[in-house]
């Protein structure tokens, strides 16, 4: 059965020009992109989209980056289980942690600034697409 996640590329990947090269690594991985857009999120919308890390202490610079320029929102879809397939090829969160091949160790920068957000779940995928594409 095919399923859907979100992923994001975030600001620090579009400044640096990696939004082809991105793409071209969730397509080679046989990801249909099923919608995509560029949208620049006020610092309240990046709250509402984290709204599941309230109180934790990297929520407030986290959003700031969010809200700091473009990012790229799109609709993956695969056969079997798209969420953790998309978390295998992004790598860890952390970029210091993440196997050598993924997107997070080969393009972030650091913690916050890690070039994707995926979604963690299959509940957090719905309401994550609901977000960007209503
Ligand atoms: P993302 O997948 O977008 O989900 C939440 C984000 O919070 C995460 O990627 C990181 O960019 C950011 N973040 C910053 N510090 C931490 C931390 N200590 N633990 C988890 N996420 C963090």
């Amino acid at each position: 059965m095919r399923k859907k996640s979100l992923l994001i590329i975030k600001p620090d990947a579009i400044e640096r020009d990696l939004i082809g090269r991105i793409i071209s690594r969730l397509e080679s991985a046989r990801f249909k992109i099923l919608a995509m857009k560029m949208v620049r999120l006020t610092y309240d919308e990046a709250r509402k989209f984290y709204a599941v890390h309230e109180g934790r202490p990297f929520l407030e610079e986290l959003c700031q980056f969010m809200s700091s320029g473009p990012i790229v929102a799109m609709v993956l879809e695969s056969d079997g289980d798209t969420v953790s397939k998309i978390r295998s090829l992004i790598g860890s969160t952390d970029p210091a942690k993440a196997a050598p091949g993924t997107i997070r160790h080969d393009f972030a920068l650091s913690l916050t600034k890690n070039s994707v957000h995926a979604s963690d779940g299959e509940e957090s995928a719905k309401t994550e697409i609901a977000f960007f594409f209503s």
